[in-house]
């Protein structure tokens, strides 16, 4: 049954989330380097940063202090051009939020301006829009899956038992019959730490199998299990993003995982 009115975004061909109900377990370091990965294998490639409360793109990629234009090649009045680095082309709330302080909305102007930031960017010929989701089950995520059509989610758990807990209820708020998106698995983070000096060696640090449990509940598959690495922490700190390009076990895991979006889109047309 089709409840809401979705309006497919003009100039942007899929349209893939990723998500969690839990805060912290890598959505946007996930979302980041899945788009990265993306535009490194020639796609066109968007990015929006959906978590208006705690956006964390335009720090991720060392964009922080770049305001988007007026686009001049727009053929509607207003519209913004996004942001491009590393291929990508970004567009954040935190792009015109005043640097240090936060965000206080209310439910309706966080649902308009997540419209805004979807429907008055110039999204020009873009091939995959990964959208970044905030932590929860609020106003924002709601706001996007009932209004704009989305091809499928990724779903971002780290193994213990709490994270999969939220992660079970942001889950179920994308795929209860009224929204529907269709489910295109599950990405463990932080899945283990293996110590430089004992390169044989996994650290279960925070438990094993969450990932695989969330992903059989839902009946879709495990599609990545992502180590602790410690320059991604360390290269957040100084406001860079973490590349997986630059690393060559994380690069294969993400083109891995872009593959199979990729595909999954593909066979979805
Ligand atoms: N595999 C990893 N290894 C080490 N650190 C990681 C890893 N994944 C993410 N981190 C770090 O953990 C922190 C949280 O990651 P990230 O911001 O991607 O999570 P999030 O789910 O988007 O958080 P939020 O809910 O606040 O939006 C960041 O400091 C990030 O650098
Ligand atoms: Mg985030």
């Amino acid at each position: 049954m089709k409840v809401f009115d979705k309006t497919p975004l003009e100039g942007v061909k899929h349209t893939i989330v990723v998500a969690s109900g839990k805060g912290g377990v890598g959505k946007s370091t996930v979302s980041a380097n899945l788009a990265m990965t993306l535009a490194d294998k020639g796609y066109k490639v968007a990015l929006v940063d959906a978590d208006i409360y705690g956006p964390s793109i335009p720090k991720i990629f060392d964009v922080e202090n770049e305001r988007p234009c007026l686009s001049v090649k727009a053929d509607k009045d207003g519209m913004m051009d996004p942001i491009q680095k590393y291929g990508v082309k970004i567009n954040s709330l935190g792009f015109f939020a005043d640097k240090g302080k936060s965000i206080v909305w209310r439910g309706p102007m966080a649902s308009n301006a997540i419209t805004q930031l979807f429907t008055q960017t110039y999204w020009d010929d873009i091939d995959y829009m990964i959208i970044d989701f905030p932590p929860g089950t609020g106003d924002i995520q709601i706001t996007a899956v009932q209004k704009f059509e989305i091809d499928g989610a990724i779903v971002v758990t780290t193994p213990q038992e709490l994270s999969l807990n939220d992660a079970r209820k942001g889950t179920e708020m994308l795929t209860n019959e009224n929204i529907h998106i269709p489910l295109i698995g599950v990405v463990e983070n932080m899945s283990w730490f293996t110590p430089l000096q004992h390169p044989d060696e996994k650290y279960f640090i925070f438990g094993k199998n969450g990932g695989q449990t969330l992903a059989d509940e839902f009946s879709v598959p495990l599609l990545a299990q992502i180590p602790l690495i410690k320059e991604v922490g360390e290269l957040a700190e100084q406001g860079k993003a973490f590349s997986a390009l630059d690393n060559k076990d994380l690069k294969l895991v993400f083109e891995q995982l872009a593959e199979v979006v990729v595909a999954f889109c593909e066979e979805k047309k």
